[in-house]
């Protein structure tokens, strides 16, 4: 039986914004996986779209003067280039703002209210009445209820971490105009999630999800699943609910069925049936997102497939999001880095490398570091892959008795091309696992195992003997063809001036299980440029000055200047650090970083979750002093109300407990 059609699907970007480096990572991963599978001779389409709909849009839109058509436009353009210049290739690449996903919202919709799924009852919500529109959660600031914090967003404190409704902020004002936004009353529609249950088990007791997004939702799901307001009055940038006279769709409805209307987009352009891509199981559904929204994936996506009667995903792949330099992208550190600013200082193929060679199955983060960085694409795509090429291919330019041309292999050689022609299977077998990181690694090993045949040989002195010289440059070309043809997913480009320099056809995936010999080659190109620190200082450089160009500065708390990690001592001084005893220690379920401690500072009990259980088991914890953030604002960490914070030193693999040298009381300060 031939194997089904995959379509594949990365998130929709929002149409508000530019690609930055931490969408790229999911784009990224994505394209490779696409790209390994069309080497494989798959019928592999990749589709997405830009994500058009919401109030933020609409509002961007009254602050320019414009309208959000021309924003989406605009944002359109942007994000194509930006993708293309990352070597992304989309099969299509659509909008939600489309007559396409419009027909397939009201066709969802209809279905779902057909089969009595969709619900409708008065809400309150936050009003303007300057503005004269119900305000999006965050369009509404206030004091924080739980921690006092001022000037919060209207569902999540970001002093604190609280969610809460925008109606509970203390002190609310609209963010546009500053007013005091009014409660009123309207109607919304829901949609009843729950009648889709069996389907939501069903769909996490099979294959699609990764262990860890499975624990999620079960949770999820043991927790009852609550009607979903999928309604947002007017004025709003989006598609009108049927009947309504001013209720839209909330963005959230129709983004991911702009995953099928890009397909269906595909479909009538190419003279295909929709039916064949998303209906019947007929092909393998697949989506990449990041973990932020593996809610929306997973609870809201399967009950509406199913009850639109459109086939359900086969996987959902969830990946972590990206740090830079061990910690959150950030706008004060230069590190929020657009996709722009990367291309101009850097090779695309450098980024695409880096984060290859750390990406794993999993939702866990991953770092972006430069150092690292820098010393992994000089270390292995230039001196053990491009090296490799140009110290066999040159000579065989240069000696001009060879005439270019590429002979048998023998002995130590063929050894060397049947071992990294050998490893193809298990490097396919990563591919297809998306352990891209564990992929890499063997295609370095085929690397320096021909780079150390190469030493050893040294063609370079055997110019007397040139059928000897060809014989060794043959072998180390076809280990080298071999490792440019396992790593064309991830540096398609590289790929292609490997396949001019060597006079090939475009590599596919069975081209490894055949050397390359009686072969004329054609002249050394470039592969490869050396990277360095002054590139990624540039790039850090020009993000602050774009951001400080657009006004962006983030407010530092001493007015100090936003780039400056400097806080002046009151700041320190408001930090309440003390010793603390603990009492008690327990795992937290389902968080196998989490300890629940008890500890007593000056003979009051406090409950702390501490994130050190990869180093320290609950049974070495009691007894232990430790030093403690005493004044920190309590949090819930897998609903355990947290009440401060412990100290550790963190090296990036084990954490070490920070406490006294000398034996020392609970609750005094440390300062
Ligand atoms: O989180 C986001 O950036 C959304 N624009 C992703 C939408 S994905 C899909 F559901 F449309
Ligand atoms: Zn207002």
């Amino acid at each position: 039986m031939p194997e089904k059609t995959q379509v594949v699907t990365a998130a929709l970007p929002y149409a508000n914004g530019s690609i930055h480096i931490g969408h790229l990572l999911e784009y990224i991963q994505t394209d490779i996986y696409v790209r390994y599978r069309k080497m494989r001779g798959a019928r592999c389409l990749f589709f997405c779209a830009d994500d058009t709909h919401g109030a933020p849009i609409m509002i961007r839109a009254r602050k320019e003067g414009t309208t959000p058509e021309a924003v989406i436009e605009r944002f359109h353009q942007e994000h194509i280039r930006d993708f293309s210049d990352f070597l992304i290739e989309f099969d299509n690449y659509h909008s939600t703002n489309s007559p396409e996903n419009k027909q397939l919202a009201e066709e969802v919709f209809l279905k779902l209210k057909e089969a009595g799924s969709i619900t409708q009852r008065e809400v309150e919500q936050s009003w303007c009445d300057t503005d004269k529109m119900f305000l999006p959660d965050r369009f509404v600031r206030g004091v924080c209820p739980r921690c006092k914090a001022e000037d919060q967003y209207g569902d999540v404190c970001e002093a604190c971490g609280a969610h809460y409704e925008p109606t509970e902020l203390i002190s609310p004002r609209c963010s546009m105009c500053g007013a005091p936004p009014v409660r009123r009353n309207t109607r919304h529609y829901f949609f009843r999630v729950a009648d889709y249950l069996p389907a939501l088990e069903k769909f996490m007791e099979g294959d699609a999800l990764q262990q860890e997004v499975k624990n999620f939702l079960s949770t999820w799901l043991k927790e009852g699943l609550k009607e979903w307001d999928i309604s947002r009055d007017g004025p709003y940038f989006g598609f009108k609910i049927p009947g309504e006279e001013d209720k839209y769709f909330y963005v959230w409805l129709d983004a991911p069925i702009g995953y099928i209307s890009s397909a269906k987009n595909w479909a009538d352009k190419n003279g295909q049936s929709l039916d064949d891509l998303w209906r019947g199981q007929k092909a393998e559904i697949r989506h990449f997102i990041g973990k932020d929204i593996k809610y929306f994936h997973t609870l809201f996506w399967i009950p509406m497939l199913t009850g639109a009667g459109f086939s359900i995903p086969d996987k959902v792949h969830v990946h972590g999001f990206l740090t830079v330099n061990g910690e959150k992208m950030s706008k004060s550190k230069g590190t929020f880095i657009n996709a722009r600013t990367f291309l101009d200082h850097m090779d695309p193929e450098t980024l695409r490398y880096y984060y290859a060679s750390k990406l794993r199955n999993s939702e866990d983060d991953l770092d972006l570091s430069f150092q690292d960085f820098v010393f992994r694409v000089n270390a292995e795509l230039v001196n053990k892959v491009a090296n490799l090429g140009s110290r066999t291919v040159s000579i065989l330019n240069k000696n001009k008795e060879l005439e270019n041309r590429l002979g048998a292999l023998a002995d130590d050689g063929a050894r060397l091309v049947e071992e990294a022609m050998a490893q193809g299977e298990k490097i396919a077998e990563c591919y297809d696992a998306l352990e891209f990181g564990r992929a890499l690694k063997l295609i370095m090993g085929i690397a320096d195992a021909a780079n150390v045949f190469i030493d050893h040989a040294k063609p370079w002195e055997l110019k007397d003997d040139p059928e000897k010289q060809r014989q060794v440059l043959s072998a180390g070309v076809n280990a080298f063809r071999l490792i440019a043809l396992y790593l064309k997913p991830v540096i398609p480009r590289f790929a292609a001036r490997t396949e001019k320099m060597l006079a090939i056809d475009p590599m596919v995936w069975e081209d490894h299980k055949k050397a390359l010999t009686d072969h004329t080659i054609g002249e050394f190109e470039r592969l490869a440029e050396r990277v360095d620190m002054k590139a990624a200082d540039r790039i850090v450089e020009a993000t602050l000055a774009a951001a400080a160009k657009a006004g962006e500065k983030q407010p530092s708390p001493t007015g100090g200047s936003p780039a400056s990690d400097l806080i002046e001592y009151d700041d320190f001084a408001r930090v309440r650090l003390v010793t603390a005893k603990v009492l008690e220690a327990e795992k937290v379920k389902k968080a196998d970083k989490l300890l629940k401690l008890t500890v007593e500072i000056g003979g009051e009990r406090r409950v702390i979750v501490a994130g050190i259980a990869k180093s320290y088991t609950a049974e070495q914890m009691p007894g232990k002093t430790v030093v403690v953030v005493e004044n920190l604002a309590p949090r819930k960490l897998k609903g355990i109300e947290s009440q401060g914070m412990l100290l550790a030193v963190n090296d990036g693999e084990t954490l070490t407990l920070v406490a006294p040298e000398k034996e020392t009381p609970s609750g005094i300060r440390v300062s």
